[in-house]
């Protein structure tokens, strides 16, 4: 058994439609998808990598293996970042963050919209929580990824590689952009985000000071 299979898809191959068809998916996920699979797994094995998590091999890697590794946790990441639940929006302390850090939802989608087109060539679109708790768009060429950079935890990403619209909307990026927005997981966005703020580091003026360490004591 190879040490990596295709994730299961968390919906049925035709609930994103009439937005992203089972067509897309028959391809974009059966094929595509499953063709990083078989790489990745050819990729790795023999080497120290075979018994690695997805994640630690896509931070410590380059070449073939990283964008192997790292197209398989963005898909991935990508088949969550949508529901079969249509015409969501954001919610509770993610939405507010969202007014907070750009003005207002509709300001958000309109600069999200314009980084995802004006991407050039094959890439993601993301919603970033930067270590510093400010939201931030994304965008990454190829197969990189904010996770392999550490420059903050992702909330959503946006798959703007041409197989991804090519079926459904052949060049036009953009209509395909407007269909995502239908089909955005703002639930899954908004669990990552509460996961991800509530994530403490521990201050040094919070620790307990020690009541009586002999070595102080007279
Ligand atoms: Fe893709």
């Amino acid at each position: 058994m190879p040490p990596f299979t295709l994730p299961q898809l968390p919906y049925g191959k035709d609930a994103l439609s009439p937005h992203i068809s089972a067509e897309t998916l028959e391809f974009h996920y059966g094929k595509h998808h499953q063709a990083y699979v078989d790489n990745l797994n050819k990729l790795i094995a023999g080497t120290k990598y075979e018994n690695k998590d997805l994640a630690d091999i896509v931070k410590n890697t380059s070449g073939a293996l990283f964008n192997n590794a790292a197209q398989n946790w963005n898909h991935t990441f990508y088949w969550k970042s949508m529901s079969a639940e249509k015409n969501q929006s954001p919610k509770g302390p993610l939405a507010q963050a969202i007014d907070q850090n750009f003005g207002s939802y509709a300001e958000f989608e309109k600069q999200f919209a314009a980084a995802a087109v004006g991407l050039f060539g094959s890439g993601w679109a993301w919603l970033v929580l930067l270590k510093n708790k400010k939201l931030k768009i994304v965008t990454t060429a190829d197969a990189k990824t904010p996770i392999g950079t550490a420059s903050g935890t992702p909330l959503f990403t946006m798959d703007v590689w041409e197989h991804a619209y090519y079926i459904d909307y052949r060049n036009a990026r953009a209509k395909y952009v407007e269909g995502f927005w239908k089909v955005l997981n703002w639930n899954f966005a908004g669990e990552n985000f509460d996961q991800s703020m509530a994530v403490k580091r521990p201050t040094a003026w919070k620790q307990p000071l020690k009541k009586s360490s002999k070595r102080f004591r007279k």
